[in-house]
């Protein structure tokens, strides 16, 4: 077990969720599309795994997340699930499939949880979602909430610049997460916002608080896989860590590959039958 580790579990939940932040652990979370990738994150022991609606950007190439379906969250997530042997899978419900419509809401959960096998969902915003909030965990499925950037909304905020640095929108969100908390959700990804601002709602709410460009004081942390390790070059926030170059990794392999291919060189006399 890491020395970091506090809480000892063979599966996280969401009790053992709630215990990290009472002892003190920090929470380790990051994206994830597909199978593959799935089974190493897992077996390096992170406690979340995000089926984020991100993939319509790092996977399909949109500019948005927009334009994701539930059809393609599910196919995504069934693929984590099957990887997965210890991390909490969470789904994020996609954009269309929650807005002004609570029973949307909720037969949209009930199809991720029933087709793809995971664990729980995530929708984005606060008062104004609150009824599907509500009528989802009534339905006995987890919800974790996503306050501050809030990127289904990307074209009514017009820009992904730090949220909430001013005051009344600020107060709002802490608000927005105390309500999301007595509604029963079991924790919150807060995104850019201003550090202090991560602390004051971490302090507040006894739910865990996970960031993502929220500073060090929250209780865990979550990044998109693809910028953590490098495999997108141009999106830079200051918020990211690389703990790779895997673009340029890849392209020299590749490049390598084909020079083996061009040359003759591959396959050798131990490479063929
Ligand atoms: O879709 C996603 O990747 C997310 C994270 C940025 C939290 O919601």
């Amino acid at each position: 077990m890491s020395v970091h580790k506090k809480v000892d579990a063979k599966k996280v939940t969401t009790h053992v969720l709630q215990s990290m932040k009472e002892h003190g652990e920090k929470i380790a979370m990051l994206t994830a599309y597909d199978y593959s990738t799935a089974r190493v994150l897992d077996d390096a022991g992170i406690d979340i795994l995000l089926v984020g609606d991100s993939a319509s950007n790092v996977m399909a190439g949109n500019e948005t997340t927009l334009p994701i379906t539930l059809d393609h969250m599910i196919y995504h997530a069934t693929s984590v699930v099957r990887a997965v042997g210890r991390a909490m899978v969470v789904v994020d419900l996609p954009f269309g499939s929650y807005q002004g419509n609570s029973k949307e809401a909720l037969n949209s959960a009930i199809r991720i949880m029933k087709e793809s096998g995971a664990h729980s969902i995530k929708l984005e915003g606060g008062a104004n979602v609150s009824e599907s909030v509500q009528r989802i965990i009534s339905a006995g499925i987890p919800v974790m909430g996503h306050l501050g950037l809030t990127p289904q909304s990307i074209y009514k905020f017009g820009t992904y610049t730090v949220r909430a640095t001013e005051e009344e929108e600020a107060n709002q969100l802490v608000e927005d997460a105390k309500l999301l908390e007595s509604l029963g959700c079991y924790a919150i990804v807060l995104e850019k916002i201003p550090a202090d601002l991560g602390k004051r709602v971490a302090e507040e709410v006894k739910i865990p608080i996970i960031g993502i460009g929220a500073g060090q004081y929250v209780d865990g942390q979550v990044l998109v896989v693809h910028d953590m390790l490098g495999i997108t070059k141009e999106f830079s926030p200051r918020f990211l860590r690389r703990y790779l170059n895997l673009y340029d990794n890849i392209k020299g392999a590749v490049e390598n590959y084909i020079d083996d291919v061009k040359s003759k060189d591959f396959p050798n006399d131990d490479e063929q039958y």
